[in-house]
């Protein structure tokens, strides 16, 4: 039960994995809809049928919120209650788009393939430690928002 009364409260990540995030997705400014794109193609390459779930949908606008929202989060690191918060939500409406667990897990294997090619030599281990981490963390409170 502590866990669970922590929760919430508690960061979602060390401060020096706050920090890799943070400085490796600075160094991306300006080619975020690069990372987001590939993000895209490789989901739909590892998980075809998901391509189901955005039959309708506008993906250069959700591209646009697609990194804002990475970039609000990453933001709010230090801020686990606005954290917690956001994610939830983000969650939620996930839940209703049909989202899965499993397809976060693929979304995590997307999205660290992602930043590393448009990262580069700049990808190092401890880089690709830390996104593993906060996008685990991160979907996970996202998965406790959708509820069961
Ligand atoms: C941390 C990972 C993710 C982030 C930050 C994220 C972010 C977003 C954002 C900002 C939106 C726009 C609407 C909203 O905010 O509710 C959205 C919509 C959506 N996302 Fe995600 N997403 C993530 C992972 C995924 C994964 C793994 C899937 C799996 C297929 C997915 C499927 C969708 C769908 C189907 C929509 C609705 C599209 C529409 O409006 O037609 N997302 N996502």
């Amino acid at each position: 039960m502590e866990a669970q009364d922590n929760y919430g409260s508690m960061p979602l990540v060390d401060s020096a994995t706050a920090r890799l995030v943070q400085e490796s997705w600075a160094r991306l400014a300006g080619r975020e809809d690069e990372v987001v794109k590939a993000f895209y193609a490789r989901l739909f390459e590892l998980k075809p049928q998901l391509e189901d779930l955005f039959v309708t949908t506008d993906m250069e606008h959700l591209r646009l919120k697609f990194a804002d929202t990475i970039h609000l989060l990453l933001g709010l690191l230090d801020d686990p209650a606005a954290l917690y918060g956001q994610a939830e939500q983000s969650g939620r409406r996930h839940g209703m788009y049909g989202v899965r667990d499993r397809d976060f897990r693929t979304g995590g294997e997307a999205l660290l393939w992602a930043i590393a090619q448009t990262l580069g030599d700049d990808f190092t281990p401890e880089v690709r430690d830390a996104w593993a981490e906060a996008y685990t963390r991160v979907t996970h409170a996202m998965s406790r928002g959708r509820g069961p």
